[in-house]
């Protein structure tokens, strides 16, 4: 792709990694126009995207992925040479207590947003996936790493529309040439991050003196990837990645929930007493791992924050700013 004032239409773009995704881009590429579309459910937020409001190569336009007529007013209008979707229902808790918002946003969403991808011949549409799509690994398998050749093969209703999107996007390249790429990214954490996810909630309950909520004995593992990480590797993907393929995403920081949350007590200096063991998540995976290795040899990829660094600055950035969570849990956290 050559360098060029590129017009990116980023979706999801007040969310978590959807806004640091934006604040990166318009750093990296100061010439580039980046349109940030976000319906602002519960967990996208304006305020996140203060700083860059008066950007004059920013735009932020609130729309639904899932309206057709919208989508298509949008791509008429700011006509995108790039689309990256991050607009997602992302919560495993809530797609099992109500799974039909996740199929409409995650699946039909992404369907509206490549129709018009197509019918205004866009040069790339980059998915936003997980590795929720390959399901689980087992714990006492340390070998066993998540390959892009790995089958999906899901858990949750939350992981089964994020597959089903992936098969979609996949059929789109196949049947209609439509120029894709889909990147399955390991755990984020960083700022900004809404506080139902795990990093966020403890940090936010430790310091209220609340307990914290560990779901069955706490030795689930996941792997930690820093949220800037993830968009410098969307960012690679975009200007070098191959039309059709797919990259997995991640540092290979493995760890164990209930190690995670002791961390973050020892850190905050709070007692370990306010650990809850309560009951476990419904088809709770029991192992994340992705193998980075083709966005490493292929792109160059590497991650940048070691987890030690990443956690640090994550928590500091939870106790700088608390209007933030104090404004985004009183507004949204009563729809769970
Ligand atoms: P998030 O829940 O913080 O943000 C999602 C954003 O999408 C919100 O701003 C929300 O308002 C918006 N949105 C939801 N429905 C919409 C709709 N119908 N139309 C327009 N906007 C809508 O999610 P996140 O954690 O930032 O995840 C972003 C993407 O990355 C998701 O696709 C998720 O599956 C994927 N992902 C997340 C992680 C992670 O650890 N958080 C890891 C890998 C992949
Ligand atoms: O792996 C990528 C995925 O990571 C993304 O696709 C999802 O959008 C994102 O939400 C995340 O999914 P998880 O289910 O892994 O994240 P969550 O923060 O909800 O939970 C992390 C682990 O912590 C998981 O094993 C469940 C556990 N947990 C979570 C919460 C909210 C608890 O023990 N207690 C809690 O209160």
């Amino acid at each position: 792709m050559g360098r060029k004032q590129l017009r990116i239409l980023v979706t999801g773009g007040a969310g978590f990694i959807g806004s640091n995704f934006v604040f990166h881009m318009l750093k990296k590429h100061p010439d580039y126009h980046i349109i940030c579309l976000d319906a602002l459910t519960y967990a996208g937020n304006l305020s996140t995207l203060k700083d860059v409001m008066d950007n004059p190569q920013f735009k932020f336009i609130r729309r639904d992925i899932r309206d057709r007529n919208a989508i298509d007013a949008v791509f008429t209008e700011y006509h995108p040479d790039i689309v990256v979707n991050f607009a997602a229902e992302s919560h495993v808790d809530r797609s099992i207590e109500n799974p039909g918002i996740f199929l409409e946003t995650n699946i039909i969403g992404t369907s509206v947003l490549m129709d018009a991808s197509k019918k205004y011949g866009v040069s790339r549409f980059h998915q936003v996936s997980t590795d929720e799509v390959y399901g689980d690994l087992p714990l006492d398998r340390p070998d066993l790493l998540f390959k892009e050749t790995t089958p999906l093969h899901t858990s949750s209703p939350y992981s089964a529309s994020k597959a089903s999107a992936d098969l979609l996007v996949q059929a789109y390249h196949r049947t209609y040439g439509l120029p894709v790429t889909i990147s399955r990214c390991s755990n984020n954490y960083g700022p900004y991050q809404f506080p139902e996810k795990l990093i966020p909630l403890m940090i936010i309950n430790a310091l209220n003196d609340k307990k914290l909520p560990v779901y069955g004995k706490g030795i689930n593992v996941r792997d930690w990837l820093y949220v800037e990480d993830h968009c410098k590797a969307i960012d690679l993907i975009l200007h070098k990645g191959k039309d059709g393929e797919i990259y997995n995403i991640g540092g290979h920081n493995e760890m164990r929930n209930i190690d995670i949350v002791k961390l973050i007590l020892k850190k905050l200096n709070k007692p370990e007493s306010l650990i809850e063991f309560v009951a476990d998540r419904k088809g709770h995976d029991q192992r994340y791992a992705i193998d980075p290795e083709k966005i490493h040899t292929e792109l160059d990829w590497l991650p940048e924050t070691m987890f030690a660094d990443g956690i640090e600055k994550t928590i500091d950035w939870y106790l700088s700013n608390e209007d933030w969570w104090q404004e985004t849990t009183r507004t949204n956290y009563i729809f769970i």
